[in-house]
């Protein structure tokens, strides 16, 4: 028989060896010229869960709430002292703008390549690319060009029809919003958790928040000023609260829906993603004077169009995302888009968004939206410093107004 006390001590060195070999292999997979640093998060993850459940015995289970906290302290527990004289900032894993499809995970790679060959939208791409390169300047111009940013009118048909008289607000966009100077889009990303950035988000002269991102319990991290606020036709037709949440009443509404690949509106209201047009209007009779505008169903192909001819592979044949319309449409009304954690920052987690408790690494790499790609763009165009992004999770963008083409 073997003493108690012998066995602690042999489980001790086990537990010792085996921090020491994954210490060494991270190190290893460090030098090597490419390194994924998703996958390596998720492994380091993993690593550290087993680790975990060894030292708290089998049976034990982490509660998924504190899946945050294991990549907090993951990435401190492997920081080795011979890491230091470089600083976070070097070592740290910088979005790149040639990310491409090899980045994801093998997960994520499958949900791309399914969602090529189901190609819901029926989208046959006709334009130059893949892998048009242009300078940033030339970029900015081509989006300005070829995105239509407007919303649907009382004149476009249906929407001329007595079914619809009254319904559509009566003043353009252009004239309720903007122009502005200064302008943020707060992406709803978890790692906007504890990053104190309320102040300097609000320090805008217009901020743009999408779908059913809170302000109310998270002002310290998000702000509370809403100017925009964009959704999608699934959270206006499903979302049990719409109607009556006094989240939605602040700001201009925007909400969007995406048709067959460059239908026009009539096509569309035929047959669009979500028929969300009746909860549209019964938010319209509650709340006559607040701006509610439908975004033209071509925009976001538009858009599209210009991720898939500058990405070098195929990009997922849905449209983009909310985020990246937010962007686009802020560019438009005004002069620079400050845009937070839609890069990550370090403090990247696979949080999905800031006011829920759900994890999954897609929300940051994309599954249904070619997410990927919008954010080597956005990367690519990005004017401010990589510390920026860094510590802040901020990109800049100009607004298409102060560009010259
Ligand atoms: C899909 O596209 C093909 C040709 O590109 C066309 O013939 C077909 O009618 C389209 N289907 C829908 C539902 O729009
Ligand atoms: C953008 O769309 C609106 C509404 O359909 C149209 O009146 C306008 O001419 C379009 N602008 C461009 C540049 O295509
Ligand atoms: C609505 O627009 C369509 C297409 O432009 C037009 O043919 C129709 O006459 C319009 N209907 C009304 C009631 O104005």
């Amino acid at each position: 028989m073997i003493p108690t006390n012998l066995k602690k001590k042999f489980s001790c060195c086990v537990l010792a060896f085996l921090l020491f070999a994954v210490i060494s292999m991270w190190k290893e997979k460090k030098k090597g010229s490419y390194y994924d640093p998703l996958k390596l998060q998720t492994e380091k993850l993993q690593v550290l869960r087993g680790l975990k459940k060894i030292a708290m015995g089998p049976g034990s289970q982490s509660a998924p709430s504190s899946n945050t906290q294991d990549t907090h302290r993951g990435s401190q527990a492997l920081h080795s002292p011979r890491d230091q004289p470089k600083t976070e900032l070097e070592t740290f894993q910088m979005w790149s703008k040639d990310s491409s499809s090899k980045n994801l995970i093998l997960r994520l790679q499958k949900i791309w390549r399914n969602y090529l060959s189901l190609n819901k939208y029926n989208v046959s791409y006709k334009g130059p690319g893949p892998g048009v390169k242009f300078s940033a300047e030339a970029l900015l111009c081509h989006l300005r060009d070829q995105v239509n940013v407007s919303m649907v009118e009382a004149t476009d048909f249906p929407f001329n029809t007595s079914e619809w008289e009254g319904y559509l607000p009566k003043e353009s966009i252009r004239i309720k919003a903007g122009p502005w100077g200064r302008c943020a889009v707060v992406s709803s990303a978890g790692s906007l958790k504890f990053s104190q950035l309320g102040k300097e988000i609000d320090d805008h002269d217009a901020v743009l928040r999408l779908n059913g991102a809170p302000t109310a319990n998270f002002q310290q991290d998000v702000g509370m000023k809403t100017t925009i606020r964009l959704m999608n036709s699934q959270l206006v037709t499903t979302e049990k609260n719409f109607l009556k949440d006094s989240l939605y009443n602040e700001g201009i509404l925007i909400v969007w829906d995406p048709s067959i690949y460059h239908s026009d509106i009539s096509k569309w209201y035929q047959k669009p993603d979500y028929r969300f047009f009746d909860k549209y209007k019964s938010y319209r009779r509650l709340h006559p004077d607040q701006p509610f505008y439908i975004l033209r169903p071509q925009m976001p192909w538009e858009l599209w169009d210009i991720i898939q001819e500058i990405s070098s592979e195929k990009i997922q044949p849905n449209p983009p995302s909310s985020g990246m319309l937010g962007i686009i449409i802020m560019m438009t009304l005004c002069d620079q888009v400050d845009i937070y954690e839609f890069l990550p920052s370090k403090r990247k987690t696979d949080l999905c968004h800031y006011y829920q408790k759900f994890f999954d690494s897609a929300c940051t790499m994309g599954a249904y939206h070619p997410l990927l790609f919008e954010k080597n763009m956005v990367k690519y165009l990005n004017q401010g410093k990589d510390k920026d992004i860094y510590l802040l999770g901020k990109a800049t963008l100009p607004g298409f107004r102060s560009i010259h083409c």
